[in-house]
């Protein structure tokens, strides 16, 4: 069995989550192609689905919205988790509770075998100087929150959920 991990990212974090995923989930026996949400891939053509996204003004991303809610069935109907990047899950008054992923979750027909609210970074020499300035009036804290220990401890977590 093949599983797709499928990520979309607006400054790189996601991704960065998603590779450790992804290198996780092989070691756990588990075949698995890891795709940008932007290059289009088909659920379809795989056996378990993972989305990763990250979360911009209480959002998950776009583009992964709309391709979940284009591939609903075919997600309906095989294991599928999901997983989001933000920058106020590294605040641990705010971790588990997430409200991008609450309200993606409500879309969904059934719900994922799995749902992580990792941390990602916030780094001011990746996004747009517009965008720089809303989080600055934000007060967002800076910096690199991953913890990709904890993403890998994930994938081993969930490679038997998907395996189903
Ligand atoms: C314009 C903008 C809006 C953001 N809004 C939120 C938010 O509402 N909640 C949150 O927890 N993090 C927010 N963040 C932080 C991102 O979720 C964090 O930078 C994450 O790592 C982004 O993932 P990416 O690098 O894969 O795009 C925001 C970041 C930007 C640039």
């Amino acid at each position: 069995m093949t599983a797709l991990v499928a990520y979309a990212t607006h400054s790189g974090a996601t991704r960065t989550l998603a590779v450790t995923l992804a290198g996780s989930l092989r070691e756990a026996g588990l075949a698995c192609d890891l795709v940008d949400i932007a290059d289009g891939p088909d659920p379809a053509s795989y056996n378990a689905v993972v989305l990763g996204s990250g979360v911009r003004i209480e959002s998950i991303e776009k583009s992964a919205a709309s391709w979940a809610e284009t591939h609903a069935e075919v997600l309906a109907e095989r294991p599928f988790a999901f997983f989001s990047c933000s920058g106020s899950a590294s605040d641990p008054k705010k971790a588990g509770k997430q409200k991008a992923t609450d309200a993606f979750l409500a879309t969904l027909t059934r719900d994922p075998v799995a749902v992580a609210n990792f941390p990602g970074w916030v780094l001011m020499d990746r996004i747009p100087l517009h965008e720089r300035v809303l989080l600055k009036s934000m007060r967002t804290p800076t910096g690199d929150f991953r913890d990709l220990p904890a993403v890998a401890a994930w994938g081993r977590e969930i490679a038997p959920l998907l395996r189903g």
